[in-house]
């Protein structure tokens, strides 16, 4: 079963938004306030995420993304655009690759093309280990640490607490499950110049875990695209700072889909 939100007019184009990891789609709830007077806006939890059920397989990015087009098939869907953070991104970066006819635009939050380093991989792994032996709590602790900007600590304490809450209801097991299938994930940066789609490129300038270099190398390898540095913002720039990253999301939409 999909868990999923689902509002605005329901002729409109529609926005599809993937969450990133180990988070749900309450992190796009902002953005739903936003754009659900001119968008049809649809956000659902990823696999394992929020109250989506986990299923038996290991998970991949591809099943990820074989998810997510069932998901769009079972709403008939047959075209969105799509929104997706971090790990949100690597999926929609996967589906738009395989399935280009099924996507009219594409939206890349604080995320990148390139697969992981070896160095990458070996914190998952040590990620991993730590969530089986000690659970998933001092995980999240840590985490929280380095997906906020400095300043946000003082000034942004609720939803640094949401965010919190977000992260401790995903399971140990689906967090292991999921790290083990970002590490393995391949690189998408070779197809980027095939995609020919409107895409809007935005990163937070503190982001440390996709930071603004990932996000120009995006830019630098796809046509049609745009690049936004979010001020104020880390890794979760929707959440850190959703005026700017609603402007950028409205006046993209506006100018590549409107609604009128
Ligand atoms: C995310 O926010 O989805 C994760 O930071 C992605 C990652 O760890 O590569």
């Amino acid at each position: 079963m999909v868990s999923y939100n689902d509002e605005g007019p329901a002729e409109a184009p529609v926005v599809l938004f993937i969450h990133g990891f180990p988070f749900n789609k309450s992190m796009w709830n902002a953005q739903f306030e936003a754009l659900k007077p001119t968008n049809r806006v649809i956000a659902y939890d990823v696999r394992g995420h929020g109250n989506s059920e986990a299923g038996t397989e290991d998970f991949s990015i591809e099943l990820f993304v074989e998810d997510l087009l069932g998901f769009m098939d079972t709403l008939q869907l047959d075209q969105v655009i799509l929104c997706g953070l971090s790990m949100g991104g690597y999926i929609a970066l996967s589906a738009i690759e395989k399935h280009p006819e099924r996507f009219s635009g594409l939206i890349l939050s604080d995320s990148q093309c390139l697969a992981d380093t070896p160095e990458a991989i070996e914190k998952r792994m040590a990620a991993i280990e730590s969530i089986r032996e000690k659970g998933a709590e001092l995980y999240v602790e840590q985490s929280i640490q380095n997906l906020f900007a400095a300043a946000s600590f003082e000034t942004k304490q609720m939803e640094i607490g949401n965010v919190k809450e977000m992260m401790s209801k995903t399971t140990a097991q689906s967090m292991c499950n999921t790290l083990h299938a970002l590490s393995v994930r391949k690189e998408t940066c070779s197809k980027l110049s095939e995609l020919t789609v409107p895409i809007l490129i935005l990163v937070g300038k503190e982001d440390k875990i996709t930071p603004p270099k990932v996000a120009r190398l995006m830019l630098e390898k796809t046509q049609n695209s745009t690049l936004t540095i979010i001020e104020d913002a880390a890794h979760l720039a929707n959440i850190e700072n959703p005026h700017d990253f609603n402007q950028q999301l409205m006046e993209f939409i506006d100018r590549y889909f409107p609604s009128h």
